[in-house]
């Protein structure tokens, strides 16, 4: 097996994924990187564009529910590391339209692993590693964090079907020894994050003096993560994970959604003071259905087994994710002036 690294990233138009890319092109290794995305309204060519012409990048436009240029994947190129972001990643979409998401979330997770399968019995795999959600362990009460041994209670369309591809990733293991693991992440924020999730869109809307939908009062809680921690942490458990593990993957960074969109309007007042303050845009609507209430990770197995510490402060990369909007104004104007923006309209937001 050929020493360089030959990862194959899927979803690597995405948020998370192109972040990822990003990480490992930056870093000094010796490696070659290859998305596979279907571009669909989430992945952005945009977020690769600085790598589009390094000889140590190739793109390929694919659906991973296609399955046999899946399998075709392994003749076409070499492959030894295969990272698997591609999903359908917002919860609201899929209690509108689940359909998709099981489709890609799961059936394509299949076809992954079946590429998987082949590339392993032609001695070539070396990792396939699955990035999967702690949406899947449901819902906390004010008390205790999800640990790897918490049962699986997922609530909406997009966590079963995550909980549906995490499950079928544990059974190659176990029946034909595939070297997998899975990780499961916080929410993340950071560059790139898609204008539909709460960070990026309370961010715009404040720009555009628009409304702040709050869904219910606000006091769900999530547990945040830098996306570039997030990155460093896969790339670690890729390199000294152990084959059939799942590693939670988080920083003990608990907010209400209030609390972050309060933070997000104060600092917009210091860097947008135009539309001051913008505490006044907020508004509380309808709640989601089956809206969690609360998310948190217990991380002590990725810090003491694979020795993963975040490096990020919440609030210097807080600070950070809102200059990347103020600093990077055409490409959100892109996507909120696109096709999405009728699915973005329609999702408004009826008032409380
Ligand atoms: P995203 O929606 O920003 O990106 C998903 C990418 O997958 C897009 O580029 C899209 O084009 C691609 N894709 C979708 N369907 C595809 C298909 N059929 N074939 C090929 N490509 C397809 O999502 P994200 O936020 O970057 O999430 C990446 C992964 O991380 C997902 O598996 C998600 O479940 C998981 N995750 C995300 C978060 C978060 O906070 N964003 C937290 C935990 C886990
Ligand atoms: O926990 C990990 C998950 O985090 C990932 O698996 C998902 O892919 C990712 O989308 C994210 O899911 P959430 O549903 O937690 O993220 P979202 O940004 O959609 O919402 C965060 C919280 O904010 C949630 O409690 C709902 C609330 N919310 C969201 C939006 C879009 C609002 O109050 N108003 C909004 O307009």
């Amino acid at each position: 097996m050929s020493k360089q690294r030959n990862i194959l990233v899927t979803g690597g138009a995405g948020f998370i994924g192109s972040n990822f890319v990003h990480t490992l092109l930056e870093s000094n290794e010796d490696l070659k990187v290859t998305v596979v995305d279907k571009l669909t309204y989430a992945g952005n060519l945009k977020n690769l564009e600085r790598w589009l012409n390094d000889k140590r990048f190739q793109f390929i436009k694919l659906d991973i529910t296609d399955k046999e240029k899946v399998l075709d994947l392994a003749n076409q190129i070499e492959i030894n590391e295969i990272a698997h972001f591609a999903a359908e990643s917002h919860v609201d979409r899929s209690i509108l339209g689940p359909e998709e998401f099981v489709k890609t979330n799961v059936l394509g997770t299949f076809y992954m692993l079946e590429l998987g399968k082949k590339l392993f019995e032609m001695n070539s795999l070396r990792v396939f590693l699955h990035v999967s959600t702690d949406e899947v362990f449901g819902t906390l009460g004010k008390d205790g964090a999800f640990t790897e041994l918490t049962p699986y209670a997922p609530n909406s369309p997009y966590s079963a079907s995550k909980a549906g591809s995490d499950h079928l990733v544990r059974s190659y293991f176990h029946t034909y020894q595939l070297p997998v693991i899975t990780t499961n992440c916080s929410n993340n924020y950071g560059p790139f994050h898609f204008p539909e999730k709460l960070i990026p869109l309370m961010i715009l809307n404040c720009l555009q003096g628009k409304s702040l939908p709050v869904y219910g009062t606000g006091e769900n809680i999530r547990d945040w993560l830098y996306v570039k921690d997030h990155c460093l942490a896969i790339n670690l458990v890729m390199k000294k994970g152990k084959f059939g593990e799942t590693y939670n993957i988080g920083t003990r960074n608990e907010k209400t959604n209030l609390e972050i969109v309060n933070l997000i309007c104060d600092l917009m007042d210091k860097k947008h003071p135009e539309g001051k303050p913008h505490r006044n845009l907020i508004k509380f609507v309808k709640d989601r259905p089956g809206h969690d209430f609360r998310y948190a990770i217990d991380p002590k197995k990725i810090e003491t087994e694979i020795g993963w510490k975040p490096i990020y402060k919440f609030e210097v990369a807080i600070e950070e994710t809102i200059d990347w909007y103020l600093n990077n104004k055409v490409w959100w104007e892109e996507i909120i002036s696109g096709q999405y923006n009728q699915y973005y309209e329609l999702q408004y937001k009826e008032a409380n």
